[in-house]
C-alpha cells in the first residue's frame, strides 16, 4: 500500500509524504484500480476555459485526480470524438452555445450550483457559473477516490451565497497574539513582517480545499484589523492573494480598521458622516477594485473589546455600515458587519446584578433593523457570549427582520481544545442550525433565518472563523480538518448528518477500510459530549482561563472581571439569572416561546440551566441528581470518554499511514491527560467553593497518587500553585533554581510486587524545555522533555497552572513492593522542571 502510495504521489506530482497537505484531496491510489479504467472517461472536455479561472482548474484536477486514484492517464483535448468518453466540464453558458436544447432541459441552477451526470463512462459537469463547474468537477472527484464509478444524476444548489472564511492573520508576528490570533497551525499563509508574502504557495494550495468543500470568499485579515493593509503596497499584496485564490473560485475580502482615515490617512477624524472620511474610504474601494475587480468586500469589527467604531461618533452602528456599504455598490461588493459588539471595560459583576454581556447585540442593533444598505450583512456569531461549549443560540437572529445576517461559526478551537483536543464540531453546529427560534410562533430554525429563506431575504449565509497556518497539518492536527471539511459542507447544506460528512471526510482522509470508518466516527461523535462534560456543562461556558489562553481549567477567571463571561459563582448558588423576572432579561431577546421556555427552570434544558439560572448547588436537575453531584459525574464520565480514544485509535494501528497514526495517537494520549487535569480542576474548585462532598467520594480522593511535595526532596522544593486547584492537593514541585537538578525518591512500601502504569503528573511551561527522568530501583523508566510548545500549536503559558499541566504514563512498569521511585528534573531555562504528582495505578485503572 505505502510503495504504490509513494508511486501514485510521484506521478501525480502531489506531495510524497502524508503530511496534511492535501488533507483530503489526495487522490491516494485506490486498491484493485485497475479494473475501473474501462468505466472511467478516456479524455476531458473543458467548455470555453480560460487559464487562471476555474473551468480550467476543474480540467487540471480531473488529470490529476484521475491519474492518482487511478493511475489512468487522461487529458484535456482540444477536440472530442464521439467515440471518445468523455468528461465534459463547463457553465451553462457555455454548454447552451455548444448544445442550445440540452442546455435548456438542465434542471434549475442558482449562482455555485451544479449539475452532474454519469454515465457509462460519459460525464457531464455544468456549473451554473465557473465555480459551480469547478464545485461539481470537485463532487465527482471525490465520488471517484471512495471508488464510486456508478451512473447518477444530480443537481446541487447551495443554500445560501455567502459561504466565507475569515482568517485572524495578524500582518506580524509578535504582540499578544503572535502571527494568526487564536491560531494553532503556525504562521500565517498570507502575511510575514507587515507584508504579503512573496510566496504564495500555500495560499493557492488553501483556495483549492476550499473550493472542494464549496467556500467562496476569504477575508485573510484579523477582523482586530492593522490599518496598514491598506498602504499601496499591501494592496498590491492583496492583489496577489486575489489572483493565488481565483484559479479556485475563491474572492478576497478585506477587514478593516474603522479609525483607518486617521491612522493611515492623517485625518483628523474617522466620523462616518463627515464627507472627507467617506471620500477617503470611496479612494480606498476604488483602488482595491482596480486591483481585485471581482473582491468579495469588507468585514468590519467595531466599538467592540477596544476596536474604533462610530459610536466614537455618537453615531449609529448602521451609519457606520452604510458608509463601507455605499462605496462598494458600484462594484457588487458586500459588507459583512459584526454583531460582536460590548464594551469590555464598563460591565461591573458586584454592582449591578442585571449586567449582562449577552445582551449586548440585541441592545446595540434594535432599532437599526430597517436603517441598513441592501449590502450589509449582520454577522452574528452563533451564541450571545463568544464561542463557548455550549450556548443558547444568540437572539439577535431573530431580531432582524429585514437586514442579512450571515452566522459565525469558529472552525479554529478557541475555547475548544485549539486543536489539542479533538472534538468533532459538526453537531454543535447542527444544534445551533437546527435550532427553532420561533419567530411570530412559525417554524424558524435559524438555518433558514441565516440562508434568507425566513425573512424572504436575498442575501445570507455563512462566516467560519479557520486560521490555518503554515504547519503542513494546516490546523496543526490532522483529525482538526473534519471540522473544516464540516464547515463547508454545512454552509452548502445545513440539513446534512454530521455522521456522514464525516465518513466521507475519513474516506477522503485516511482510508475506506471500514474499521478506520467506525472508529473515527466513534471518537468523533462521542468527543464534544467528552469536552462538554469535562470543561463546563450545564450552560456555565468552558470554564477555562479566560485571561490568559483559553486553554486550560480556570474557573475563577471568568468572574471579578468586565469581561462578562461570568458564572456567579460563591458557597452556595451558581449561575446568570438571565430571567425577565428577577435576571439581566436575557430570557426576553428572544421569541415569545422560547422565552417562555428559558424564564422558567423547570422548562430549561438541562444543559443550559446555569447558562439562564442562578441556582443553589444542591438544585434538582430534571435528572434527579444536584447540579454539583452532576459536575462531579460529568467531569467524571467526560474524561473516561477521552481515556478510550487511546485504545480506539490504537486498534487501527497498520491501516494508517506512520507519520499520521504516530501524530494522532500523540494528541489523543495528550488528551486523555489534560481531560483529567480539567476534571480534577473543576470538580476541586466546585468542591472548595461549595463544601459539598462528592457522592461517590472520587473528588479530591485519589488513593493511587503519591503527591511530589511529598517526596524526599534535594534540589526541589514544595511550591503552591495558583490557581490551587491546577495541583492535586494544591501543590506542586520546583527545583530549587534554575541550574540545579532536583531529586525526588520515595519508598513504594504500600504496593504489591506486581505490573502498574506510572502516570506522572508535571507541568510543561513555555519558557523552557526540562528533562525528567524515572526510575524504579534505580533502573531507568523513562526519560522525557518539557517541549510542547514546540509539539502542540495550543496557547502557551508561562506558568504552572491547568494549561501546562501534563500527564505522561509509563505503561506496564514492573515494580516490587518496597522499591525506590526516583525522579530527576534537570530545570532550563525558566522552566524549573515541575513536577505534580505520580499514580502507580493497576492494570484497568485510570485516576
Ligand atoms: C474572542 C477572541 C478574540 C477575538 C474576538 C472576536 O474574544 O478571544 O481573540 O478577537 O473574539 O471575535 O472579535
Amino acid at each position: 500500500m505505502r510503495i504504490s502510495l509513494l508511486l501514485v504521489t510521484a506521478l501525480s506530482g502531489l506531495a510524497a509524504a502524508e503530511d496534511g497537505l492535501n488533507a483530503w484531496l489526495r487522490y491516494a491510489r485506490i486498491s484493485d484500480a485497475k479494473s475501473y479504467h474501462k468505466r472511467l472517461p478516456s479524455v476531458i472536455s473543458t467548455l470555453n476555459a480560460t487559464k487562471g479561472l476555474p473551468v480550467h482548474t476543474a480540467g487540471e484536477e480531473l488529470v490529476a485526480g484521475i491519474s492518482g486514484i487511478f493511475g489512468k492517464k487522461i487529458s484535456v483535448a482540444k477536440s472530442v470524438s464521439s467515440k471518445d468518453t468523455t468528461v465534459t466540464v463547463g457553465t451553462v453558458k457555455a454548454y447552451a452555445a455548444k448544445d442550445a436544447k440540452a442546455a435548456k432541459a438542465l434542471p434549475e441552477l442558482i449562482d455555485d450550483g451544479f449539475y452532474l451526470k454519469v454515465s457509462r463512462g460519459n460525464v457531464l459537469i455544468i456549473g451554473s457559473n465557473e465555480r459551480g463547474a469547478l464545485y461539481g468537477t470537485f463532487h465527482y472527484l471525490k465520488l471517484l477516490a471512495q471508488g464510486n464509478t456508478s451512473d447518477f444524476s444530480l443537481a446541487s444548489n447551495p443554500d445560501a451565497p455567502v459561504r466565507w472564511v475569515n482568517q485572524w492573520d495578524n500582518m506580524q508576528d509578535g504582540g499578544t497574539h503572535g502571527s494568526v490570533e487564536r491560531g494553532y497551525g503556525g504562521d500565517s499563509i498570507f502575511f510575514w513582517d507587515g507584508v504579503i508574502r512573496s510566496d504564495l504557495t500555500r495560499v493557492s494550495q488553501y483556495g483549492r480545499l476550499l473550493a472542494s468543500i464549496g467556500l467562496n470568499a476569504v477575508i485573510a485579515n484579523n477582523v482586530n484589523a492593522n490599518a496598514s493593509i491598506l498602504t499601496p503596497e499591501n494592496m498590491d499584496g492583496l492583489a496577489r492573494i486575489a489572483d493565488a485564490f481565483r484559479p479556485w473560485g475563491v474572492q478576497l475580502g478585506v477587514a478593516l480598521n474603522f479609525a483607518a482615515p486617521q491612522l493611515l490617512g492623517g485625518l483628523d477624524s474617522f466620523d462616518p458622516l463627515e464627507p472627507k472620511v467617506v471620500n477617503w474610504w470611496q479612494g480606498i474601494s476604488d483602488n482595491l477594485y482596480k486591483r481585485i475587480p471581482d473582491m468579495a468586500g469588507y468585514l468590519v469589527k467595531a466599538n467592540s473589546e477596544g476596536q474604533p467604531g462610530p459610536m466614537t461618533y455618537n453615531r449609529t452602528l448602521a451609519d457606520g455600515a452604510n458608509m463601507f456599504a455605499r462605496t462598494l455598490q458600484p462594484y457588487g461588493g458586500i459588507i459583512l458587519f459584526r454583531a460582536f459588539v460590548y464594551n469590555h471595560q464598563t460591565l461591573n459583576q458586584d454592582r449591578d446584578w442585571k449586567a449582562d454581556r449577552a445582551n449586548a447585540a440585541v441592545n446595540y442593533f434594535d432599532g437599526l433593523d430597517e436603517k441598513f444598505e441592501d449590502n450589509v450583512l449582520v454577522q452574528i456569531k452563533y451564541g450571545a457570549i463568544d464561542f463557548q461549549v455550549r450556548e443558547p443560540v444568540s437572539p439577535l437572529f431573530s431580531h432582524l427582520r429585514k437586514t442579512g445576517v450571515t452566522i459565525e461559526l469558529q472552525i479554529t478551537q478557541e475555547y475548544l481544545g485549539q486543536q489539542a483536543h479533538l472534538v468533532y464540531l459538526a453537531p454543535m453546529w447542527k444544534e445551533i442550525l437546527d435550532f427553532d427560534m420561533r419567530v411570530d410562533n412559525k417554524t424558524s430554525p435559524v438555518k433558514d433565518i441565516v440562508s434568507g429563506k425566513r425573512f424572504n431575504r436575498k442575501l445570507g449565509g455563512y462566516a467560519g472563523v479557520v486560521n490555518v497556518g503554515t504547519n503542513t497539518t494546516w490546523l496543526g492536527a490532522h483529525t482538526a480538518m473534519s471540522n473544516l471539511y464540516a464547515y463547508g459542507k454545512l454552509a452548502w447544506n445545513p440539513s446534512l448528518k454530521s455522521e456522514e460528512i464525516l465518513d466521507e471526510w475519513t474516506r477522503l482522509t485516511f482510508s475506506s477500510d471500514r474499521k478506520v470508518v467506525d472508529v473515527l466516527r466513534k471518537i468523533s461523535m462521542a468527543s464534544w459530549p467528552a469536552y462538554e462534560n469535562y470543561s463546563g456543562n450545564l450552560g456555565i461556558q468552558t470554564l477555562t482561563d479566560i485571561l490568559l489562553g483559553h486553554y486550560g481549567p480556570n474557573p475563577a477567571s471568568q468572574d471579578n472581571n468586565p469581561w462578562g463571561q461570568w458564572t456567579r459563582a460563591d458557597a452556595d448558588t451558581i449561575g446568570m439569572d438571565r430571567t425577565v423576572k428577577n435576571g439581566t432579561g436575557n430570557a426576553g431577546q428572544y421569541p415569545p416561546e422560547v422565552a417562555a421556555m428559558y424564564e422558567n427552570i423547570e422548562t430549561t434544558p438541562d444543559n443550559l440551566l446555569l447558562w439562564f439560572h442562578h441556582v443553589p448547588y444542591t438544585q434538582k436537575l430534571k435528572s434527579g441528581k444536584t447540579v454539583i453531584q452532576h459536575f462531579y459525574d460529568a467531569h467524571y464520565e467526560g474524561s473516561a470518554t477521552a481515556q478510550t480514544f487511546v485504545p480506539l485509535w490504537k486498534s487501527l494501528k497498520g491501516k494508517i499511514d506512520k507519520e499520521r497514526y504516530e501524530h494522532v495517537l500523540f494528541r489523543l494520549t495528550y488528551q486523555a491527560g489534560h481531560s483529567l487535569v480539567w476534571r480534577d480542576s473543576v470538580n476541586q474548585f466546585y468542591f472548595n467553593k461549595s463544601g459539598i462532598p462528592d457522592q461517590k467520594k472520587r473528588v479530591g480522593n485519589h488513593p493511587y497518587r503519591i503527591e511530589a511535595e511529598d517526596f524526599t526532596l534535594k534540589g526541589y522544593r514544595t511550591y503552591k500553585v495558583s490557581p490551587f486547584e491546577a495541583a492535586s492537593k494544591f501543590h506542586a514541585i520546583v527545583t530549587t533554581s534554575n541550574t540545579t537538578v532536583g531529586t525526588a525518591t520515595t519508598k513504594l512500601n504500600h504496593i504489591k510486587t506486581g505490573r502498574y502504569d506510572l502516570a506522572i503528573n508535571y507541568y510543561d511551561m513555555a519558557l523552557g524545555n526540562s528533562t525528567w527522568e524515572v526510575y524504579v530501583d534505580n533502573s531507568r523508566v523513562g526519560k522525557w522533555k518539557g517541549d510542547l510548545e514546540y509539539e502542540l500549536g495550543r496557547a502557551p503559558s508561562p506558568y504552572v497552572d491547568g494549561q501546562t499541566a501534563t500527564r505522561i504514563t509509563f505503561p506496564g512498569v514492573k515494580i516490587k513492593k518496597g522499591a525506590e521511585l526516583k525522579i530527576v528534573g534537570t530545570p532550563d531555562g525558566l522552566e524549573p522542571a515541575p513536577l505534580d504528582y505520580v499514580s502507580i495505578l493497576p492494570e484497568g485503572i485510570v485516576d
